[in-house]
């Protein structure tokens, strides 16, 4: 129930109309029996300021942030934990002393769904070079990844990600292979784990799949980013051969739980994940 105590927490970016965020948080909120209430608020570029001070005026208890202001919020921040540094990125904020300090949990959240999974000695393929290419491929280096090769259709961006990544990461096994070439071939043939972080797939280009499906077999874990469709043509194509998958919903609910839990201290029991999941597929 929502009373004078009642703390606020919320979502800002632009757009935000789509956003999921609301019911994942309120799911919580409301089956943990905590006293929060999540809200999403957009943002236009030139209200973040205005906004983020109306936030400090309100005392709110923490909030996410999403595209457009990922990299932009930090100047408005006091303080940044050590990996939303390392990768230039900020998707939640919480409130500690008064002070708003910017995190990045979307590299824990990716990281959820491999949580039983070994990934030394492991190589995986990662398709695509943005944003969210940068938080994937510093979590697979958390976990212990050996080998990293990464593609994307623009070559150059690839290889400015690679630079980045061994010069910020201090990772050097990572080689850049062009897309739709026979190098590509051989190194998802030795991988074991490939992750999409393009939108190729995304609706309403459902049919499309970032790679061709020969490419893909049993020994291999696929890794979907995209939650719209839940079940990409990636990872139909990928299930027809024997090969694990995982979807894109595994890495939204990850990066929100972990999120929620530095607001609210609370723990979130798996149980309470998986129902939270089916919630969300059922919306
Ligand atoms: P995000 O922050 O979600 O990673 P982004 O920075 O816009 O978003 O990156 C989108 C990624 O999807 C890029 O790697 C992009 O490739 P380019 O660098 O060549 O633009 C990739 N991408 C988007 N549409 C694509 C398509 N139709 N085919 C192949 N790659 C695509």
């Amino acid at each position: 129930m929502i009373d004078a105590r009642t703390k606020l927490l919320g979502v800002i970016g632009d757009p935000i109309e789509h956003s999921r965020s609301p019911q994942l948080h309120n799911y919580l909120i409301k089956h943990l029996n905590l006293n929060f209430c999540y809200l999403a608020f957009k943002a236009p570029p030139a209200q973040l300021a205005r906004l983020v001070d109306g936030f400090r005026a309100m005392d709110v208890a923490g909030f996410n942030v999403t595209v457009p202001h990922k990299e932009t919020i930090a100047s408005l921040l006091d303080g940044l934990s050590q990996d939303a540094d390392t990768l230039g990125a900020v998707n939640t904020v919480v409130v500690e002393n008064e002070k708003f300090v910017g995190h990045n949990t979307d590299w824990i959240g990716f990281l959820h769904p491999l949580s039983k999974i070994d990934l030394q000695n492991q190589r995986a393929v990662v398709l695509g070079a943005g944003g969210a290419a940068k938080g994937i491929i510093y979590g697979l280096i958390q976990k212990g990844i050996d080998q990293l090769i990464l593609v994307n259709r623009t070559t150059s961006k690839a290889e400015a990600l690679a630079a980045h990544v061994q010069e910020r990461f201090g990772f050097d096994a990572m080689t850049v292979v062009e897309s739709e070439s026979e190098a590509l071939k051989f190194a998802i043939q030795d991988a074991q784990l490939l992750v999409n972080t393009t939108s190729v797939g995304m609706w309403p280009e459902v049919e499309q799949s970032p790679v061709e499906s020969s490419m893909l077999h049993p020994e291999l874990m696929v890794y979907d980013l995209v939650y719209n469709p839940l079940e990409t043509q990636l990872l139909k194509e990928a299930k027809q051969v024997g090969a694990r998958t995982i979807d894109g919903l595994g890495m939204f609910i990850g990066q929100g739980v972990a999120a929620f839990s530095k607001w609210t201290k609370a723990e979130v029991p798996a149980s309470l994940v998986h129902s939270l999941r089916d919630y969300l597929i059922q919306l």
